[in-house]
Parts: structure tokens; sequence; C-alpha cells
């Protein structure tokens, strides 16, 4: 091959090249209306060591045991549970994507980039999908720069302060905003009908 012609296969946009954008699949347009709600739980960085993290703050519940708390509390109402944590934001920003193939809402504790990442807020802001931010702690009793959730205001709502509580009120709030919104949408659908029958 001529040294042109292998300059032009490495030229971006050359067809030679492989894309970069990995195959996903393909992303829901519109939110499930009926089957089995889907939650995906989410948590930032640290909060892998709960159990022996700060246990005066964060109490001594290790995450394994709050997920399985989660996904019987979920499985009890007839619904799905997923769960992933990760200490990276990028990898965080890439789960609240991937929610957006499976899930009908989020659960999210972003831990510590609650108060940094705008990567995580636009994440959860592209995405649309109805996310409740839930914290261990009581974020506004703590230091100053923990008061401020950068998260928070894409969010439908957050909960601080009550334990690992903070996370079953969460997905209470979470399961109780996708039964309302799927209610109020099949009365609109109802309603439609009627008045086309008319
Ligand atoms: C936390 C509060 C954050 O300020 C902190 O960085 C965490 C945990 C909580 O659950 O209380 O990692 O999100």
């Amino acid at each position: 091959m001529s040294p042109a012609r292998r300059a032009a296969k490495r030229a971006p946009g050359s067809r030679a090249r492989r894309p970069l954008r990995q195959r996903t699949a393909k992303p829901q347009t519109s939110a499930r209306r009926t089957g089995p709600i889907r939650i995906a739980l989410l948590h930032g960085p640290n909060l892998n060591l709960l159990g022996t993290r700060a246990p005066e703050i964060y109490g001594t519940t290790t995450l394994p045991e709050i997920e399985a708390e989660m996904t019987r509390r979920a499985e009890a109402r007839g619904a799905e549970l997923r769960s992933a944590q990760s200490n990276f934001e990028g990898e965080l920003v890439a789960l609240i994507q991937l929610a957006r193939n499976w899930a009908d809402a989020i659960v999210i504790n972003p831990g510590a980039y609650t108060h940094t990442s705008i990567a995580i807020r636009d994440a959860i802001e592209a995405v649309g999908l109805p996310t409740v931010e839930v914290h261990l702690s009581n974020i506004h009793a703590r230091e100053e720069f923990r008061a401020r959730s950068i998260t928070a205001a894409r969010c439908i709502g957050q909960i601080s302060g009550f334990g690992p509580q903070s996370y079953y009120l969460g997905l209470d709030a979470a399961l109780s905003h996708v039964e309302a919104s799927r209610r109020s949408h099949g009365e609109a659908g109802k309603r439609q009908k009627r008045s086309k029958r008319r």
C-alpha cells in the first residue's frame, strides 16, 4: 500500500477507520407504560466501604445489605431493581446513560460527586429519567461544602439524613412517581379514546 493510501486510511473520518462510538442497545424513545417498574440503583465513590467507613456518620450497614433490602422492597411492590457502584465519575455517567436502555427511574447516591460533578448532573438531565438523590447523612448539617448539591436540581427530589432508610424512602418515592405518571397517562389515553368515539 502506498504511504498516501496508508495516511488516508488513518485520517479522521476516513471510512477505513473503526468508529469510536460503541454499539449500545437501542435507547428507549418513550417511557414504558406497562410491565414491572424497573429501578436503577447507583452508588458513587467510597460507598463500597459502607460498614467500616466512618460508622459514626454512615452507620454499620454494608452496601450489599442495603442492596438486598432494596431488592426485597422492590420485589414486594412488583418492581425490578439493578444496582451498580463506581468510584469513577465517567463510569457513573456511563451507568446513568445505560439506565436509559432499561430503567423507568433512577435512585442515586452520587457520594462526594454530589458536590462537584456537572457531568453527572448533565447525564441525569440528558437521560431524562425521573431520578431520586439519596444520602445516608444529612448533608445540610455537616461541612459547608456538603450542603450544596450540584446534582439535586436535575432530580425529582432529594432524601438526606436517614441512614439506609434514605435509600428505602428514595425507592418508595421513585416507584410512586412512576406509578402516578403511568396512571395519569392511562387516564389521558382513555379520555382521548372517548373523545374520538364521540
Ligand atoms: C454521602 C454524603 C457525601 O457528602 C459524601 O461525600 C459521601 C456520602 C451520604 O450518603 O451521606 O460519600 O453521599
